[in-house]
């Protein structure tokens, strides 16, 4: 897989909340740091049961690492990984002084999208999120929910209107995908997208 980010741009803050779909969290993070990114994970309470409940036993936060080499191969040894509790406000991911150069929430929780869109600040995740818009960076949103109030859509419409990219979790299924693994892939390749990596996660549309 090439980059089309710089050699300088490589810092993604990674932040995981209580929405379904926990695959498409452990793919773009085994994605990014194949691109040889450094990664600061933040993972919410919520977040940390889905990933217990959604994946393999083998999926333990504290050995994340070799499981994400077991499942999407050596690659990932290319980029790093560092792991924050989402408590800790004292993170450096929590200061618009610390040069990272992308954040992705994936998957975002309604909760976490309504803390986003009213720059409360509550978690790190929320947190560093306001730092990326603050300083005008680039912020993916991926929220999950069916249906939707008009309070969540209007939070999509806030954090779009301050700069953020809403990517929602809705694979598609023109690629022909057999497997979980094949739409978390979809996912996982429109994410880096949006954060201006090339990739080879799915195969691109040529029309018909
Ligand atoms: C099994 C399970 C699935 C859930 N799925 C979703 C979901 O898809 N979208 C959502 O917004 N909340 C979902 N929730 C609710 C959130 O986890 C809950 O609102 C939580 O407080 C979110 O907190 P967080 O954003 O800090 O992770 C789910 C909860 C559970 C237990």
């Amino acid at each position: 897989m090439m980059s089309d980010m710089n050699e300088s741009a490589r810092g993604i803050v990674v932040g995981v909340t209580g929405a379904s779909g926990a695959l498409y969290a452990v793919r773009t993070v085994a994605a990014l740091m194949s691109q040889g990114c450094s990664i600061d994970l933040v993972i919410s309470d919520f977040g940390k049961r889905l990933i217990k409940d959604e994946l393999d036993r083998e999926a333990v936060i504290d050995r994340l690492p070799d499981y994400l080499r077991s499942k999407y191969g050596e690659t990932i040894d290319a980029g790093s990984l560092s792991v924050h509790s989402n408590r800790d406000m004292g993170a450096t991911i929590a200061s618009g002084s610390h040069l990272c150069d992308a954040m992705v929430i994936v998957p975002c929780s309604m909760k976490t999208l309504a803390g986003v869109a009213h720059g409360l600040s509550r978690s790190l995740i929320e947190r560093s999120a306001d730092v990326m818009l603050k300083e005008r960076r680039t912020l993916v949103i991926v929220p999950r929910e069916t249906p939707m109030s008009l309070p969540q859509l209007r939070n999509m419409v806030l954090c779009a209107e301050a700069g953020s990219v809403i990517l929602p979790a809705m694979p598609a299924f023109y690629q022909g995908p057999r497997t979980l693994d094949d739409l978390a892939d979809f996912m996982a390749g429109k994410i880096l997208g949006a954060l201006g990596f090339s990739h080879a996660l799915y195969p691109p549309w040529v029309g018909s």
